[in-house]
């Protein structure tokens, strides 16, 4: 009687927690710790001074009329999210999706209205839906359980399992002027085998909850261009060929999508020529998509125009050319980068001096040797 009254006790104290996570970290601690570094945790105003310094600029922003929070603040379609009792993107965010619908300007989630039920993927139990059942016998001797104390969870829904649950926000923006400003490639969320989960959320060590234990679970980081690049490095692969006068350098991005998706990013290729023990940079190649209007670069509400898109396109191999020739025994060092915000951009955005912002970030770093 005594353990079934202390199971209440602490039942009831997780039914009244405050915010989302501070009831899922009970059981998914690993989970919910890494999910608080994450950018989708820090996607508001509030938590991303990125987001923020472009809605700052955005003419929306007169009228209080957030029209970011459908992706940036789901939960709460507030500017202010995380300085209220709840928080505009947790947990259930994402695990409540049940469809996605397709529009021309963004895509719409459609969240399940079912109390405490939360979609996920597993193999093998693709076709289960289970609700918790807690079972004791007569004396009390044998117990049992399935499933989790605190919620059902239903494996049956397939966008869980192709990355296709991301799309909701992932897939396209467009602004008023129906010009699109970002988009993410569908048939990244398409494959059971790799998809958006696969890669950006991939198998790490510890246990998804403290009551049935695992060895591993999802990364719930989200790794990405602000958070944990390095776990996306070995889809990016840097080659390098001898030619008649000089050398190639092959930039193959394995990602479903452009290298990045975001128009603000800048992506840069820089080599250099080691030689007898002097370091010489050669040019910088840079990867960009710049939106515009009247010929000139603008803020993405204005834009109706591509004014340059020279970045690495979903499974693309680039090559460039180098006429520099080379002796035996010359060293070539190659880095993969980029900037979060573009350095023309900082100003503008009021960014600049920011040491984080005007940092270059390597995504991959290569040495060959001449034979
Ligand atoms: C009292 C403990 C407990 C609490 C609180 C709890 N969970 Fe769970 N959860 C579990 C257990 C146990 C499982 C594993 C069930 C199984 O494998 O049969 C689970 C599984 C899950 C799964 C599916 C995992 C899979 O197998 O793919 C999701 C998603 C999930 N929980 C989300 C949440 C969220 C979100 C919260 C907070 C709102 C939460 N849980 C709170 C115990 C809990
Ligand atoms: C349809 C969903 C959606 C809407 C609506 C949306 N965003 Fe985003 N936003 C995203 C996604 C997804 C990303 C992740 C980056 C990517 O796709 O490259 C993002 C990233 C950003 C970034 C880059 C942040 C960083 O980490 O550097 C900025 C800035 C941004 N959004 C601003 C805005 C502003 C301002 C609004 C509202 C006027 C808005 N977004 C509305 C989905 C959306
Ligand atoms: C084969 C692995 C792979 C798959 C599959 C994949 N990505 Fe990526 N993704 C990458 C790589 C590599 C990068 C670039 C490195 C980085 O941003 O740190 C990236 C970057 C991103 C970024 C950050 C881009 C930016 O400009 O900030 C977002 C957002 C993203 N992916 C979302 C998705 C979504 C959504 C899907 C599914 C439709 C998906 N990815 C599928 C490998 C993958
Ligand atoms: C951006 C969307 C998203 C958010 C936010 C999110 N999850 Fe998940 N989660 C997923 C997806 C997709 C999977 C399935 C991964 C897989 O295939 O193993 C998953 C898997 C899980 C699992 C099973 C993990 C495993 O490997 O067995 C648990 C438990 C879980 N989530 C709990 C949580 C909790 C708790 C939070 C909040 C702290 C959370 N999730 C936030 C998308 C999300
Ligand atoms: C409810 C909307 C929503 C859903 C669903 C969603 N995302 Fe995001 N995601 C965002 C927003 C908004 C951002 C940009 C946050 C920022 O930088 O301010 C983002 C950013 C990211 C990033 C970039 C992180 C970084 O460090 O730059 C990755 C990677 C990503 N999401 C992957 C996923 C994956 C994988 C899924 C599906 C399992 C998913 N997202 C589902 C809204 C969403």
């Amino acid at each position: 009687m005594k353990k079934i009254s202390f199971l209440l006790v602490a039942l009831s104290a997780l039914l009244f927690a405050g915010v989302e996570t501070d009831t899922c970290v009970k059981c998914h601690p690993a989970i919910v710790e890494e999910f608080g570094d994450s950018m989708h945790k820090k996607s508001s105003v509030d938590e991303d001074k990125v987001h923020k310094a472009v809605w700052d600029k955005h003419p929306a922003r007169e009228s209080g009329d957030y029209k970011c929070a459908n992706c940036h603040t789901p939960n709460i379609k507030k500017e202010t999210a995380t300085k209220t009792d709840q928080q505009g993107f947790s947990c259930s965010s994402c695990h409540t999706i049940k469809d996605v619908e397709l529009h021309a300007q963004e895509n719409k989630n459609i969240n399940t209205t079912e109390e405490k039920t939360f979609f996920s993927a597993e193999a093998g139990r693709e076709s289960e839906k289970v609700k918790y059942k807690y079972e004791t016998s007569m004396l009390g001797l044998n117990k049992t359980s399935v499933g989790s104390p605190y919620h059902s969870i239903d494996y049956t829904n397939e966008k869980f399992y192709t990355g296709a649950v991301c799309m909701g926000c992932h897939s396209h923006k467009q602004n008023a002027e129906k010009f699109t400003i970002c988009e993410t490639d569908e048939k990244g969320a398409k494959d059971k085998k790799q998809n958006c989960i696969t890669c950006h959320m991939p198998k790490v060590e510890g246990s998804a909850t403290t009551i049935r234990m695992s060895e591993k679970h999802a990364f719930h980081g989200f790794a990405g261009a602000r958070h944990k690049p390095e776990m996306l490095s070995q889809y990016v692969a840097l080659g390098f060929e001898k030619t008649t006068n000089g050398f190639n350098v092959v930039v193959e991005n394995k990602a479903p999508h452009n290298l990045m998706t975001h128009p603000l990013r800048v992506v840069q290729l820089r080599v250099n020529l080691i030689r007898d023990g002097k370091t010489t940079a050669l040019e910088t190649q840079t990867f960009v998509k710049v939106l515009g209007r009247d010929n000139a670069p603008s803020m993405p509400w204005t834009a109706n125009a591509v004014l340059e898109d020279t970045m690495i396109k979903s499974e693309e191999k680039r090559v460039i050319n180098y006429g520099d020739a080379l002796l035996a025994k010359d060293t070539i060092e190659v880095q993969l980068g980029f900037y979060v915000v573009n350095p023309k951009a900082l100003k503008g955005l009021n960014l600049d001096g920011d040491k984080e912002l005007e940092k270059f970030t390597i995504l991959k770093d290569k040495y060959f040797t001449v034979e």
